[in-house]
C-alpha cells in the first residue's frame, strides 16, 4: 500500500488537489493500485486560525507515516512575509532533506508552446534543481530596521557534499537518457566563490561519466539559448534560486505552468510532489486552474512507487484530454478544473 499525505494548501491548491484525489480514488476503485490518502489542513487559513504553520508533531507524522506527500501550493496575500509557506514547503524540503527538485519539461502538444519553431519539436529537458542550499537557507538578517541606515543581507552558500550529490544524481539520470548530456547553469563569472565550487565539483564528476556530454553555461546566456536553441539541452543541473527561475521558464516554453509537475526527492527515503506553479490567487475559486500539473504529479508519484502501468495510464489519459480539447483556458480550452479532472479520472483506466 502507498500512503499519501495530501496538503491542498492555499489559493488554487485545494482545487487541483481535489482532482488529484479524484484520480487516485478512481485508480483505487478500479483495483489498479492500493493507495491510502489522508488530508492535512496546513496552509494560510489554518495558520491564521491556529497560529500553527507546521508543528513538530505533524512533521514527524509526515516523515514517519507516509510514503509520499502531494502538495497543491502555499502562498496567500494575507501573509505577505510568506512565513507559513516557508515553514511548510521549505521546511519539508530541508527537514526531509529532499535534495533533488526534479522538474521535467515535456511539450505534450506542439501548439501549446509559445515558441514559433516548437511544431518542429521541443526537446524533453529535465531540470535537477538543488533543493537544500543556496539563498534559500534563510541565512542573513537586517540591522537598524526602518532607519535610513538599514542594512539587509541574504547569504547564499554551497557545500561540497550538497553539490556533489545533486551533480551526481544529474549525471546518473543523464546516462539513462537518449541524449546523455548535462549542462551546469551558474553565474561563476560574477559570483566566484559559490559557483567556483560548483564548477570544480561538476568538472570532477563529469570525468567519471565519459559517455555523458557535459558543458557549463552562464544563466543569462542559457536563458537566451533555451528560447533560441532549446535542442542543445537535455539535463540541466543548477542551484536552488536559478533552478526556480529556469523551471518556470521551461514550464512556459513547454506548454505552460498549468502542465508542469515536480518531485522533491531524497531517493529511497522521502518524496514530496507539487506542481511547479503557485497558489495563483488571481484565478482561485473560479474553476480556471489547470489540474494537469497535479495529475502529472500523481503519475510521477505512482511511477516512483513502482506502479509503472498505472503511471503510464495517467500520462496517456492526460495526453488524450489535451488532444480532445478538454482543456482549461490557460491551455486554450473552455473546460473547468473539475471537468478536466473528471474527464481524465473517467478515461484513465480505459487504457
Ligand atoms: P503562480 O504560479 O501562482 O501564478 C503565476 C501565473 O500563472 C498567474 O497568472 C496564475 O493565474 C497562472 N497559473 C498558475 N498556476 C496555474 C494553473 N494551474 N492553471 C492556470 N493558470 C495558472 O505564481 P505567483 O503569482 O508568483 O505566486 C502566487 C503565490 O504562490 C505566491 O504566494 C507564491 O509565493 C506562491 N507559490 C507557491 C508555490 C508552491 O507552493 N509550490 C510555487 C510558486 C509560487
Ligand atoms: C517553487 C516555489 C517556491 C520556491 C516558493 C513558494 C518558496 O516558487 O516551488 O518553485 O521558490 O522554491
Ligand atoms: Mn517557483
Amino acid at each position: 500500500m502507498i500512503r499519501v499525505a495530501l496538503i491542498p494548501g492555499d489559493g488554487i491548491g485545494p482545487e487541483v488537489i481535489r482532482e488529484g484525489r479524484r484520480l487516485i480514488d478512481a485508480a483505487v476503485g478500479a483495483g489498479l493500485v492500493d493507495v491510502r490518502t489522508e488530508e492535512f489542513p496546513h496552509g494560510a487559513d489554518h495558520y491564521l486560525a491556529t497560529g500553527e504553520t507546521l508543528s513538530d508533531e505533524v512533521f514527524t507524522r509526515l516523515r514517519d507515516e507516509f510514503d509520499a506527500i502531494l502538495l497543491g501550493a502555499v502562498g496567500d496575500p494575507r501573509i505577505p512575509d510568506n512565513r507559513h509557506a516557508r515553514d511548510i514547503l521549505l521546511g519539508l524540503r530541508f527537514r526531509l532533506d529532499l535534495f533533488i527538485n526534479f522538474r521535467p519539461a515535456r511539450l505534450r502538444l506542439p501548439e501549446l508552446s509559445p515558441l514559433k519553431d516548437a511544431r518542429a519539436g521541443f526537446p524533453d529537458i529535465d531540470v535537477f534543481r538543488e533543493n537544500t542550499e543556496g539563498f534559500y537557507s534563510g541565512s542573513g538578517g537586517v540591522l537598524r530596521l526602518g532607519s535610513p541606515m538599514e542594512v539587509a543581507t541574504s547569504e547564499s552558500f554551497a557545500t561540497r557534499y550538497g553539490v556533489e550529490r545533486i551533480v551526481r544524481a544529474s549525471f546518473e539520470h543523464a546516462s539513462t537518457r537518449a541524449r546523455p548530456r548535462v549542462t551546469l547553469v551558474d553565474k561563476a563569472n560574477a559570483v566566484p566563490h559559490v559557483y567556483g565550487l560548483w564548477r570544480r565539483v561538476f568538472t570532477e564528476i563529469a570525468a567519471e561519466y565519459p559517455d555523458v556530454e557535459s558543458e557549463m553555461g552562464y544563466v543569462d546566456a542559457v536563458a537566451m539559448q533555451l528560447v533560441r536553441d532549446p535542442e542543445r539541452f537535455s539535463v540541466i543541473v543548477t542551484e536552488n534560486f536559478i533552478g526556480d527561475i529556469l523551471s518556470d521558464l521551461l514550464a512556459e516554453l513547454s506548454g505552460g505552468v498549468g502542465l508542469a509537475p515536480s518531485a522533491n526527492l531524497n531517493p529511497g527515503r522521502h518524496a514530496l510532489y507539487e506542481p511547479v506553479h503557485g497558489s495563483a490567487p488571481d484565478i482561485a475559486g473560479q474553476g480556471l486552474a489547470n489540474p494537469v500539473a497535479t495529475l502529472l504529479c500523481v503519475a510521477m508519484l505512482l511511477r516512483n512507487a513502482g506502479e509503472v502501468t498505472a503511471a503510464d495510464l495517467v500520462d496517456r489519459a492526460v495526453d488524450a484530454s489535451l488532444a480532445e480539447g478538454v482543456r482549461t483556458p490557460d491551455a486554450g480550452g473552455e473546460a473547468t478544473t473539475e471537468e478536466v479532472g473528471r474527464w481524465i479520472a473517467d478515461h484513465v483506466w480505459a487504457g
